[in-house]
């Protein structure tokens, strides 16, 4: 016999109490039969949240019950599109707790910046919500755990905002590298130049905006003037809130070269290298230039990104170029192709790969948005699962670790979920939180 939701979550009790933590776990849906409409609420709607939810009501198999941001005037210009393109008309909250108390709501959608994933998760799950949360998983590795814990503990569908999981193209590639047609795989060469990357140009801090609730935008980092440069769109380059292009753009593309080898170990050693050698008129913590080798036991990954600048191999800004034994695959979000350096020969390869080029009409995230509303009516695993989400972030958060701490190199001890040979790394496995806000442990 199935145990209901509510008494599932009786029976656990994951985190004790903390000031800002839901009271009580509230779940109304146990079941949600195949032909009945899915609510969703969105925390963080300025960007990519709202543009997630946009393909979530492009389904037409969802209502919106309720947005929250901590910008008035971002939730007020939210809600009249929402009106006008969708004739939805949720509740608008500026505390994401008070719409967790919606029990109507079924679904969350997590956009806000990196530092507050966790907590959001956490709670989300707690009270009886599936949850689709942007990438990176979380600021650290210590928060990845707790929500992988979460997760499962609350027997949670939660999917991974990495899109490529749910596409055409990079499944295509996948299947056709997994098909041993450019023999063995060895390799994969990532790159990721992008001009955001080096921040905001620097400027004098502000007075916080009016209808801006900025200590709810800090919330668990640490507390710190308010200044345009760390803000909207900007945070990602402070270490308190994200982790600069590494984390960024590399959840999304080793995760692809972890996919290409159906790997899903967690690092044991990363070397690296990460400075910020340019641009000193722009605003930043996180690394303008970064070198990265992941080695596995018969397979290397190597990361590297240049900001402010946005080309590279292959003409390409971003990519992944997977070597193999016979060929390389060079991929990016919007098509792969095959060299050999032989013009004929790669004529061979190409035809070939014409059986595995698959298209859609839906964007990448439009299909990671249908993965994961199946996935809530079946319970199967979504396609970027938490698990997968969090032995990512786990690559990327050691990269910028093994810089931050000075070692250059660092082994991690999976038994134990610490460096072997580091203090100074192990200090940042978990992101410091402010007493408000800490979480207890599980
Ligand atoms: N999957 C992708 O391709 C992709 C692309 C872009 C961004 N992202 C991810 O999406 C997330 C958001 O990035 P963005 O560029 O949209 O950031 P953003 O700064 O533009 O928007 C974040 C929003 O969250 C709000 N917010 C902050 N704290 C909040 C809180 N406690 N409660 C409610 N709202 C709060 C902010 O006011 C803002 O409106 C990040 O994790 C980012 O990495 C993913």
């Amino acid at each position: 016999m199935k145990t209901s939701r509510r008494k599932f979550l009786q029976k656990s009790a994951l985190f004790t109490a903390g000031a800002g933590m839901l009271s009580t776990a509230s779940w109304s849906h146990p079941y949600i039969s195949p032909n009945e409409k899915i609510n969703v609420g969105l925390i963080g709607c300025r960007s990519q949240g709202f543009y997630v939810l946009r393909e979530f009501l492009q389904t037409g198999s969802v209502n919106c019950l309720g947005i929250c941001d901590v910008d008035q005037q971002v939730l007020e210009e939210k809600a009249a599109a929402l009106k006008n393109d969708f004739q939805q008309l949720p509740k608008l909250y500026r505390d994401f707790r008070k719409m967790l108390e919606d029990k109507a709501i079924d679904a969350v959608i997590i956009g806000t910046p990196d530092h507050w994933h966790c907590l959001q998760t956490v709670y989300s799950c707690q009270a009886g919500k599936d949850v689709y949360v942007e990438k990176p998983l979380a600021n650290s590795i210590g928060e990845c755990n707790l929500m992988l814990e979460a997760a499962r503990r609350y027997n949670r569908i939660v999917q991974v905002g990495q899109q490529q999981r749910s596409s055409p193209v990079w499944k295509g590639a996948m299947e056709y590298i997994q098909a041993g047609h450019i023999g063995k795989l060895r390799k994969a060469n990532i790159w990721a130049n992008f001009h955001y990357g080096i921040g905001a140009r620097k400027q004098p801090d502000e007075p916080v905006p009016a209808g801006v609730d900025f200590d709810l935008w800090l919330g668990p980092a640490p507390e710190r003037s308010f200044n345009p440069a760390r803000f909207h769109g900007n945070w990602r380059h402070f270490w308190d809130y994200g982790g600069g292009l590494m984390t960024d753009w590399g959840v999304h593309l080793l995760d692809m070269a972890l996919w290409a080898k159906e790997d899903m170990t967690e690092p044991e050693q990363v070397m690296a290298y990460g400075s910020n050698l340019s641009f000193e008129e722009y605003s930043r913590e996180t690394y303008d230039t970064m070198s990265v080798i992941f080695p596995k036991k018969d397979y290397v990954i190597n990361w590297e990104h240049a900001a402010g600048h946005q080309t590279g191999p292959y003409d390409m800004s971003y990519g992944i170029a997977f070597v193999g034994d016979k060929a390389t695959v060079v991929a990016d979000r919007g098509d792969w192709t095959v060299k050999t350096g032989d013009s004929k020969e790669t004529e061979g390869f190409m035809t070939l790969a014409k059986d595995y080029k698959k298209q859609s009409s839906w964007s990448d995230v439009g299909n990671h948005v249908r993965d994961f509303l199946s996935s809530v009516k079946s319970r199967e695993s979504p396609s970027c699962s938490v698990e997968v989400g969090r032995n990512v972030a786990l690559y990327a958060h050691m990269a910028n670790i093994a810089v931050r701490s000075g070692e250059g190199s660092l082994s991690w001890d999976v038994g134990r979920q610490s460096f072997t040979n580091s203090k100074a790394g192990d200090s940042l496995i978990m992101s410091p939180y402010r007493e408000s806000w800490r979480l207890s442990s599980v």
